[in-house]
Parts: structure tokens; sequence; C-alpha cells
């Protein structure tokens, strides 16, 4: 079934309590993957790597899914990159939306990737997977990650080069923002890695840190728990593993409450 139209009487039937937002523009990668932006309610206010919960209107029902918000806190527009799966009982319908729909979401972002959620460092590692690189599309356009750090690493893997664009396009649209180019400088690093497919980086990223390629590859020490700060986003299993990494090299798990050396966050799927 397609999104619903914008009939009055589908206007009718949005719950109360939730924003309802309208789609700016959507822009399709791979069969599997898109990301689309819309309207920002004056009043959302969240901070970068959070959050929210998004849906559609499907019958006559909502249907909301936990997504991380790719765009920045100083944007005015919220960004989502998204994977489709068929059956999904939301991306089916998410991936059919175009310019002028109606998308929902509920009020209140969270999410344990943020900044407040880490002790002082000199060097911050983004590790994603997948549609993971989410948060850290919010992180890494966000001036605040760079008065924190001198150095931002960003680690993306997929399995096909054609899932990486969106990641290369975000660092391109940095490099040429009009003051994000000034602010980021050469701080931000961008190690794109693919595992089904011939690339210049191959390999997922818990290999190339155990073997020490992604260190060999990025001039760096291995990690110390006393610069280096880590924040993960991807499958369980990818999570479970980078943070086993990270605490055999001696960091500890933060959260909000108790900041700490790295902090973790599902990638949220159908
Ligand atoms: P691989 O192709 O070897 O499975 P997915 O689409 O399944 O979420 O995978 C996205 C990327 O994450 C793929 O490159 C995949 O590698 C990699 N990946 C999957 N599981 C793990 C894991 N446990 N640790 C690290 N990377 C993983």
């Amino acid at each position: 079934m397609n999104a619903p139209a914008k009939t009055e009487d589908f206007v009718a039937t949005i719950p109360a309590g939730v924003f309802a937002e309208t789609v700016t523009s959507v822009q399709h990668y791979t069969d599997h993957l898109f990301r689309f932006r819309m309207t920002r309610p004056e009043s959302f206010r969240f901070r970068s790597g959070e959050f929210a919960m998004i849906g559609l209107m499907v019958g006559d029902k909502p249907i909301y899914r936990a997504y991380s918000i790719a765009s920045p806190s100083w944007d005015e527009e919220l960004e989502f990159f998204s994977i489709k799966v068929p059956d999904g009982p939301l991306t089916s319908h998410l991936q059919q939306i175009k310019p002028g729909d109606t998308v929902l979401m509920r009020k209140k972002p969270t999410g344990t990737l943020v900044l407040d959620a880490l002790t002082p460092g000199k060097r911050l590692y983004m590790f994603s997977t997948g549609t993971g690189i989410a948060p850290f599309a919010s992180l890494i356009r966000d001036p605040e990650t760079y008065e924190k750090f001198d150095e931002v690493i960003l680690t993306h893997t997929c399995r096909e080069v054609a899932e990486l664009k969106y990641g290369f396009d975000l660092v391109e649209e940095i490099r040429n923002h009009e003051f994000l180019a000034e602010v980021v400088g050469d701080k931000l690093r961008h190690y794109a890695t693919v595992t089904r497919e011939d690339f210049p980086f191959k390999g997922r990223i818990t290999d190339l840190i155990s073997n020490g390629k992604m260190f060999a590859d990025l001039g760096l020490p291995r990690f110390d728990p006393a610069v280096d700060r880590g924040m993960i986003c991807g499958s369980s299993a990818m999570l479970k593993e980078t943070k086993a990494l990270l605490e055999q090299a001696g960091l500890t798990e933060g959260a909000n409450s108790k900041p700490a050396e790295f902090v973790i966050e599902r990638a949220f799927v159908d």
C-alpha cells in the first residue's frame, strides 16, 4: 500500500501529540538504501546523534520505528537514512514517500550516541556499518564535535561499494560547506571499507582493528584509553564484537548519566 495521500480525512486521523511533517526531498542510493529530508518543527530540539520515532499512517493506524536523526542539531530540516525492507511494516511504505508527503514523528528524541556521554579525549572514533552511519552523519556536521576532539575518524563498512555513497557524499558536502569546511579543517577522516566487493579497503572493521590494518592505514597508534574515545552503531553482532575490542584495549562504556570512554547504539531496522 502506498503512503496515504494528504487528504482532509488523512489529516483528521493524525494521532494527537505527534508532529506531522512534510517531506522536502528523497534520494535513493541502492535498492536497499535511501535518505529523505523533511521539515523540522520549530519546537523540536535534539542533541546531534540522538534518535526519534518516525512513522506513517498505514491504513488507519500509525506505525513507528526508531530512526537516528542524520542531520545536525543546527539544521533547519531533519534528515534520515533508511534501509528498504520489502516486507518491512514501515520501510515498505516509507521507501515510497515523495516530496510533499506527510511523515509522523513522536515528540521526544533520545539516545546514547551523544558527546555528553563521553569523557574528554583527543581522538573520537565513530564505527558504523550500513545505516549505522546515520547518527554520525549528524555528529560530523556538528561544530561541537570538533571543539571537543582534535581528530574525528568515521569508519563505515558495507557489503558493497554503492552502499558507501551516502558517506562519501556527506564528507564531500562538509568539505564544500561555507562554514563547516573551516570548522572541520583536516580533523575529519573517513575510513570506508567493503566486505563483498573489490575496493582499496576491504574487510570487517572488527578484523581490521584486530589485525592492526585500520591503524596502519590511518597511520595511528592502537587504542589508548587516555586519549581515544569511541561511538559504535551497527547490527547487534557488530556492536558486541566492536565493544569487546574497545574493552580489551581498556576503554569502558559510558552513558548519559555516567560519561566514559565509549558508547554504543543499535542501528534500528524493521
Ligand atoms: P559481511 O559482509 O562480512 O557480513 P549487514 O548488511 O549484514 O548489516 O552488514 C553490513 C556490514 O557489516 C557488512 O560489511 C558486514 O560484513 C559487516 N558486519 C556484519 N556483521 C559484523 C560483525 N559482527 N562485526 C563487524 N562487521 C560486521
